[in-house]
């Protein structure tokens, strides 16, 4: 289990101070694929550095399997950070090492003889798909393949952890749902932690279990990604799901309301179609963003009622009739 309690980072630079992160309380328990969303900027990268302290935290704790990082001493820490493996958007392979040597790169390090280390990295690249590409050098590879190699390094070590720091950032869509179900199976069948950093919420519904919103150095809402998912309390977690233009249509209509469906099970009801035929008033769609979870209906809608005020309370009623939770849009 990763605890982090009253984390505080504070950037000194020749004229000023930057608070990167605010006293952040988290805990990410171990089997989780744990999110943590913020916009570019928030601290995400500073909070993920500051898990195996290749940032110093300005204050609180960091504490993993019980044990206070900031108190270990150093032979120790480096004993546990092998437990605790990273990738980047940028992959930071070793471009003069084939495949094959980037992976060993890190049980070399750990003294592990070379025979062995042959033998683990080509176990890795089989898990990742890429043996076939064992003598290549990075630059003959793509993005994702780079990536993929990048993850074989990370768990060459045989970590408890997996930190990705924008991991799919620079990938195109397919690619990374590509690299994310990877993640997805490594979790599964290794049994790895992994903390996802990203300022994508599509990267977060894809594989995450738990979600934390961090917005200017501070934790604004953690909770499960379906609950989060459906209902955003900060405002912050709003913006990231809804994107800001989406609900930036000018229109002559009335009042916006937000749908939210939190397990509604009849998923194959066209209900607003029926709620426009059975109230005789046209709602406008704004946004929507809905997914079947377990069977039921997750996700929400934003709306606008008719200006018409009679129109727009029979709209009302027929929601709350229907069981169909709303509130007004902000
Ligand atoms: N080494 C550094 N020195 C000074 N300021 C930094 C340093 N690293 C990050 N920052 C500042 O800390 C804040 C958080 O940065 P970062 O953690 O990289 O955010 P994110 O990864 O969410 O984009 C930003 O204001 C950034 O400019
Ligand atoms: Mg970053």
């Amino acid at each position: 289990m990763i605890e982090l309690k009253k984390l505080c980072k504070v950037y000194k630079t020749a004229d000023k101070e930057i608070v990167a992160l605010d006293n952040i309380d988290l805990c990410i328990e171990d089997g989780e694929i744990f999110g943590i969303i913020g916009l570019s900027g928030a601290g995400k990268s500073t909070l993920v550095r500051c898990i195996n302290l290749l940032e110093m935290p300005t204050d609180g704790e960091v504490i993993i399997d019980g044990q206070s990082l900031t108190k270990l001493p150093r032979p120790e820490l480096l004993k546990l950070r092998q437990q605790i493996g990273m990738i980047f958007q940028s992959f930071n392979l070793l471009e003069q090492r084939t495949v094959l040597k980037n992976v060993c790169f890190p049980l070399e390090i750990a003294g592990v003889n070379k025979k062995e280390a042959t033998e683990r990295a080509h176990e890795l690249l089989k898990l990742v798909g890429l043996d076939d590409r064992a003598q290549s050098y990075p630059s003959q590879l793509s993005g994702g393949q780079k990536q993929r190699v990048a993850i074989a390094r990370a768990l060459a070590t045989q970590p408890k952890y997996l930190l990705c720091d924008e991991a799919t950032s620079a990938l195109d869509p397919n690619t990374t749902r590509q690299i994310l179900d990877l993640l997805k199976e490594i979790n599964e069948k290794l049994g790895v932690t992994i903390v996802v950093i990203t300022h994508e919420m599509k990267v977060i519904d894809r594989i995450c279990d738990s979600v934390a919103v961090i917005d200017a150095s501070h934790i604004a809402e953690v909770g499960k990604v379906s609950q989060v998912f459906t209902n955003p309390r900060s405002k912050i977690a709003r913006d990231l799901i809804v994107p800001k233009d989406s609900t930036a249509i000018d229109t002559e209509g009335g009042r916006r309301i937000r749908l939210t469906f939190d397990g509604y099970e009849k998923t194959n009801d066209p209900f607003i179609s029926r709620m426009v035929l059975e109230c005789g008033a046209a709602v406008n769609i704004l946004f929507a963003d809905t997914r079947i979870y377990d069977g039921v209906l997750h996700g929400h809608m934003v709306v606008e009622l008719p200006k018409e005020q009679r129109e727009a309370n029979k709209i009302i009623t027929w929601l709350v009739n229907n069981d169909v939770k709303w509130k007004e849009e902000i």
